[in-house]
């Protein structure tokens, strides 16, 4: 049996999780403005590392030490200008006393990919300076509270020990021992609960849950978005945390984590809805309709 908890706000203050509670974070940050999901979220890039800052904070008060904290992000490109939110979260949770502990390319299938191809620039014009690469993958990076005090695993309970062991054969034929992850993304299908959400597939955190927690600990995701953290760490027997600013996607998460038949499971899910609590989706949304349809318009009068 495990507990979950929900509060509808901004994880900028995460009141609710009391001090060295976590043992592991999984999340993944609005990409600042990405115009398919998040356009003019943040008034500005240094208002968007803000928010990263104040995280990081946060994230170091709670969690407990020796633990780990997972970042899925990738730069966005936003009108022509590329922004290093990865390199710019590393440098932010190396400020706030994290160790950088690893890098992993999440390697999404060619052909599934979203964003405009840019490679088709030098195919209409097959001369240098014309290379722009089609992106098809993103980054986990992944930071370290301190050290992790191994003699921890002797003061676990052998039944929690076992249920948590490592599958080798799992980890041999996924290749998970590679810092290269090749992982199906989301797909983009219409009318999909987690459309505009930007969801990452349930094998990363099920990947990292497994690789850096034990069963019974407690996962923290301040970004919630759709509930994929809270959906797999319930499965795996972990409890849980979720913030998630945007009240609109309560009823996606509530359905993603299976409120509804947690009483069947003996699962605890309970939500909070906080006064600083927001609206945004169906705004969102609207501004990336919008932002469709300048685009298509220039690439109509393009072709014309
Ligand atoms: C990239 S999405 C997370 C997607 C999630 N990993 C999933 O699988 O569905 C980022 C989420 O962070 C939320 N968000 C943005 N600013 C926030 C804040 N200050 N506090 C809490 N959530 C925030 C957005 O509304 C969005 O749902």
């Amino acid at each position: 049996m495990t507990w979950h908890k929900i509060i509808f706000g901004d994880c900028r203050n995460m009141s609710e999780v009391p001090n060295e509670s976590i043992h592991l974070v999984v999340t993944s940050p609005p990409y600042y403005n990405a115009p398919f999901d998040y356009p003019y979220l943040f008034k500005s890039y240094d208002d968007y590392l803000d928010l990263i800052r104040s995280v990081a904070k946060e994230l170091k008060r709670v969690l407990a030490p020796g633990r780990i904290a997972c970042f899925v992000t990738q730069d966005v490109r936003i009108e022509g200008k590329l922004y290093p939110i990865c390199s710019d979260i590393i440098r932010i949770m190396i400020e706030s006393g994290f160790k950088y502990r690893d890098r992993i390319i999440w390697k999404k299938p060619e052909g599934y990919i979203r964003i405009s191809r840019r490679s088709g620039v030098i195919i209409q014009h097959p001369y240098p300076m014309y290379y722009y690469p089609d992106n098809i993958y993103e980054e986990i990076i992944i930071f370290q509270k301190g050290e992790f005090d191994y003699s921890y695993l002797k003061s676990l309970d052998s039944k929690i020990l076992e249920e948590s062991k490592v599958d080798i054969e799992v980890f041999n034929k996924e290749k998970w021992y590679l810092s290269v992850w090749e992982i199906t993304n989301v797909l983009p299908l219409k009318g999909r609960p987690e459309e505009g959400i930007a969801a990452f597939p349930e094998e990363i955190p099920r990947r990292l849950i497994k690789l850096f927690s034990f069963k019974g600990e407690t996962v923290l995701d301040p970004f919630l978005g759709s509930g994929t953290t809270t959906k797999v760490a319930k499965e795996l027997g972990r409890n849980s945390y979720g913030y998630e600013i945007d009240l609109e996607l309560k009823n996606v998460i509530l359905e993603k984590v299976g409120y509804w038949q947690a009483t069947l499971t003996g699962d605890i899910i309970k939500y909070k809805i906080r006064e600083d609590t927001k609206r945004l989706r169906t705004f969102l949304q609207e501004r990336v309709r919008m932002q469709r349809s300048v685009t298509n318009n220039k690439e109509n009068s393009r072709d014309s």
